[in-house]
């Protein structure tokens, strides 16, 4: 079979994200960007972004999608920083809307519109997506997040959070519209395709040092994930997956990044005093 794609691997070790440049001719694509966000200095930077808009205009490259798989909640994006450079455009799941609004209640977000508008191409399961002569095929994969979509290309599969590499399992589903069930589903129809097939992840945390990997054949995850194998009962899971659930922290960057990530990547707009401030929820 003749690779009809190109793939280019972008790993930001901060936070563990694995961004990728697909690319074909002349056209390329970028799916779950990383924006850099010292939350300590509160200090942002486009570092990480830029490394890609570099590879893309040394080959010569013209950008015209970011995908993300997903609401991030443990890292800023950068697809609105992408878009301003390049005009490409964002696309994420419909259910997007649904977070958003979630969210703008939950940040008291008077500046969002909850419609999903200020993405540029909202995807269904099963949509179709031309890149290049190919097609990006969409599914959804509810579980992590209700929005979490995989991109089906040319026998590549980018999976966003649901799974991980075998020894890390699977994703947390404890956020909101987050579900274990549907996350079986949702593992059990990638597990169903066909055995070759290659599932690239989102995220590697590298156990115990072992080395960055990020991508698998279908076959491998189905018969090694330690969460979920076709040995696994969908009840075992659940429980699995919720006492796991139970003792996690929330990620360092939860809150700055749901609420960057639910308006696209744009950041707050400055207030009077020309400075952008994140919003914390603090309880007593
Ligand atoms: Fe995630």
């Amino acid at each position: 079979m003749s690779i009809k794609i190109n793939i280019k691997v972008f790993f930001h070790k901060i936070t563990s994200t694995i961004s990728y440049v697909i690319y074909k001719d002349k056209h390329a694509v970028i799916i779950d960007s990383v924006l850099d966000f010292d939350l300590q200095n509160g200090k942002i930077s486009s570092h990480f972004a830029d490394k890609q808009l570099d590879f893309i205009k040394r080959h010569d490259l013209t950008l015209v999608y970011i995908f993300e798989t997903h609401a991030h909640a443990d890292h800023l994006t950068s697809a609105s920083y992408l878009r301003d450079k390049t005009g490409a455009k964002i696309a994420v799941s419909a259910n997007i809307i649904g977070i958003q609004k979630y969210f703008k209640t939950f940040y008291n977000d008077k500046a969002l519109i909850a419609d999903g508008r200020c993405f540029d191409l909202l995807l269904n399961d099963n949509d179709s997506v031309d890149f290049s002569g190919e097609s990006i095929k969409v599914l959804a994969v509810p579980g992590h997040t209700n929005d979490s979509i995989a991109l089906l290309i040319d026998g590549n599969v980018f999976i966003g959070d649901s799974l991980f590499m075998p020894d890390q399992g699977t994703a947390r589903c404890d956020f909101p519209g987050g579900d274990a069930t549907m996350l079986f589903k949702s593992v059990s129809k990638l597990h169903a395709l066909p055995d070759h097939f290659i599932l690239w992840m989102c995220h590697d945390y590298q156990p115990m040092g072992r080395k960055l990997v990020y991508n698998i054949t279908v076959r491998e995850s189905r018969q090694h994930n330690i969460h979920i194998n076709e040995r696994t009962a969908v009840a075992e899971f659940v429980k699995t997956r919720k006492n796991r659930d139970a003792m996690l922290a929330l990620p360092k960057l939860l809150y700055p990044a749901i609420q960057v990530n639910i308006h696209a990547g744009k950041l707050p707009l400055k207030e009077e005093n020309g400075q952008v401030y994140f919003k914390i929820p603090v309880t007593t």
